[in-house]
């Protein structure tokens, strides 16, 4: 049975935010931080708010993340953003393969198994997102999808690399919506993920791994979540842009984290 982790908890601002918000959103956050100690915080900005996020989480716990990179380092590229700028902006994390990614900008697996190569090249630790569409849940096609964006998108990741990077189990279908998978769905779910990675990578190592959940996560279902075995942490939108209710889901989180060890 998968350990109980300190909550990883996350939050994808999306296209919101501009600088001066950024800078009083983390800092709300950085300050709530330090009497939630059992928790990890990942804040995840638009690139163009990068630099005061930075400047504001220095000497705290938060950590920073990109919301995307591209897979080569540097070059004709216009519009990208790489991997060296992101370490070099203070980010330890960036997302890989978000849903909104794969439907809107063509993101395939292939393409996310590049991206993960070019992260942990500059040391950072890709936040993997995968997830079924409503129609491929409701024709029973869950595993095979969540399967497939597995494999293709950890494909010949060894395993002291695969150690470096958190998976994000994102049902499409309650992205945005309000429709949160309820905690018996979610887990079901990310047992099932916990499974095909121990046939890939054992059980200790498959044991270790972050697998957080995303989709409609808010403060009133943070903690019924969170008491569920694989369930290691939250991929926030929404609820994020509010220092508040980012704040209050990491409390509950805490609060089952301290229940069910
Ligand atoms: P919501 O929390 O707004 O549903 O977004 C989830 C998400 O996509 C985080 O990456």
């Amino acid at each position: 049975m998968a350990p109980r982790k300190k909550p990883f908890i996350a939050g994808n601002w999306k296209m919101h935010t501009t600088r001066a918000e950024a800078r009083a959103l983390v800092g709300e956050i950085v300050r709530a931080s330090r009497a939630l100690a059992e928790a990890e915080f990942v804040v995840i900005p638009p690139y163009t708010a990068l630099a005061e996020a930075a400047e504001t989480i220095a000497g705290s716990p938060v950590a920073l993340g990109g919301q995307n990179l591209f897979w080569e380092d540097k070059g004709a590229y216009t519009g990208e953003i790489s991997g060296p700028m992101l370490a070099d902006a203070g980010c330890d994390f960036v997302l890989v393969g978000h849903s909104e990614r794969r439907q809107d900008f063509g993101e395939t697996d292939e393409t996310v198994k590049k991206r993960i190569a070019a992260a942990l090249r500059s040391r950072l630790r890709p936040i993997v997102c995968i997830g079924e569409t409503l129609a491929e849940r409701e024709s029973g096609r869950t595993w095979d999808i969540l399967g497939t964006q597995m494999a293709g998108g950890l494909d010949g990741l060894d395993e002291a690399s695969f150690r470096r990077i958190v998976l994000a189990y994102e049902p499409v279908w309650a992205i945005g919506t309000g429709r949160t998978a309820t905690p018996a769905q979610a887990e079901e779910t990310q047992a099932f993920i916990r499974r095909q990675l121990e046939d890939k990578y054992g059980k200790e190592a498959s044991s270790c791994a972050i697998i957080l959940y995303g989709g409609s996560v808010k403060p009133a279902n943070a903690y019924a979540l969170f008491r569920e075995r694989n369930i290691d942490g939250f991929l926030v939108g929404g609820a994020s842009l509010e220092a508040a209710s980012f704040i209050e889901i990491a409390a509950e989180a805490i609060k089952a984290f301290k229940e069910v060890k």
